[in-house]
């Protein structure tokens, strides 16, 4: 297969089909004067741009590439919050509201949040590894220091058929086409429309006691079938759930505390995001869902999300352990560098 192109309006690790390896890292700048640590983000940006042009450029500088498969890499850099505010940097001004603290929330500030978060997506671990080492190398010289990084991966499916969590259930089905996106995941026309908001949740499941759930209830706790993905409501994974849809006894289909109910775009006024989520695997009891969403307003997860909270018949099974907020920036024009548009 062809390497994904780097350069473009949008940054190759938002819009490229989901590929089974994922690898994030968070960097952290060296706290500066505001001059200095803008001309320090300036030259890491540089510096990033060049390593993972050059690692999905086709012609990678690390020999370790050029010797495998070709890599069919993309990646993402978005800048968090924190920075944007230290900096005084041009980011949606949505995005300098931190997320609030949910019900439930048990989040370890050492495997969240981030100056920069990047996300490497490759068919497999090996190129990632090889440019994430590249990636702390640039940070290393610019003087940032890695915070986190987390390793995540899919099932491997025929023909784009939709992956399983953990749960065994398909995720990824209902996402936003491109009409929905233009509206809700990319920024509004302007000097944003190329970049997007990535919230991140690492989120622990309880994958034992789920799977000791009868499969009907499991069903009912998600308000999808486990077999097909399809909606308690219909016949075909890609059937949009009818939330509204009743049994004969008046009780809903769907109940009343399904996932999919709760977090139905038709209890958002119509608001989508764009899922690419990924399993994790950091060994016993620590074993789950790297929730990732793009959306243009960090604002729409904390809806969605506040109503998880409070009544998601998952909440038994999951927690979220770790968060992070991050703009994701418009793409590099063949020649440029990303993040042109932080400081004008
Ligand atoms: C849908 C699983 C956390 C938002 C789904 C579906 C599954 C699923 C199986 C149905 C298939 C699909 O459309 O992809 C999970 C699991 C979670 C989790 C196992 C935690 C471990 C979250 C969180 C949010 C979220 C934290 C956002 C705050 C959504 C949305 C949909 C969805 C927006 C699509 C609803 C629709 O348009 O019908 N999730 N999810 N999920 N989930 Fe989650």
């Amino acid at each position: 297969p062809p390497a994904v192109p780097f350069h473009g309006e949008r940054q190759a690790g938002v819009t490229t089909a989901q590929q089974p390896a994922t690898q994030l890292l968070a960097l952290d700048l060296a706290p500066a004067a505001t001059s200095d640590g803008r001309a320090g983000l300036r030259g890491l940006l540089g510096e990033l741009t060049r390593v993972l042009a050059g690692a999905t450029g086709g012609s990678p500088a690390d020999a370790r590439l050029q010797g495998g498969q070709p890599a069919r890499l993309s990646s993402l850099v978005g800048v968090g919050p924190g920075l944007a505010a230290r900096l005084g940097l041009n980011v949606p001004p949505a995005l300098l509201t931190e997320l609030p603290a949910f019900p439930g929330d048990r989040l370890d500030p050492a495997r969240g949040g981030g100056d920069l978060v990047v996300q490497l997506c490759a068919a497999d671990r090996w190129p990632l590894s090889v440019v994430a080492e590249q990636v702390d190398a640039a940070a290393r010289a610019a003087g940032a220091t890695a915070r986190w990084t987390q390793s995540g991966f899919l099932a491997r499916t025929a023909g784009g058929a939709t992956p399983r969590n953990l749960f065994g259930f398909k995720d990824g089905t209902a996402n936003p086409d491109g009409t929905e996106s233009g509206q809700w995941v990319w920024g509004p026309p302007g000097p944003y429309e190329h970049g997007t908001v990535l919230v991140y949740r690492r989120i622990r499941m309880d994958t034992a006691a789920f799977a000791a759930l009868p499969v009907d209830h499991q069903e009912q706790v998600m308000g999808r079938r486990v077999g097909d993905g399809a909606p308690l409501t219909g016949t075909a994974e890609h059937d949009e759930p009818d939330i509204y849809a009743k049994n004969p006894d008046g009780s809903y289909l769907i109940p009343a505390t399904a996932h999919v109910r709760l977090s139905s775009p038709r209890l958002d006024g119509g608001a989508r995001m764009l899922r690419r989520g990924y399993n994790y695997d950091d060994g016993p009891g620590d074993r789950g869902l790297l929730f990732c969403a793009f959306m243009r307003d960090p604002a729409q997860f904390t809806r969605v999300q506040n109503r998880l909270a409070a009544r998601d018949a998952l909440n038994t099974f999951i927690e979220h352990t770790a968060s992070a907020v991050a703009y994701v920036l418009p793409g590099a024009p063949e020649g440029g560098t990303l993040g042109e548009g932080l400081f004008g």
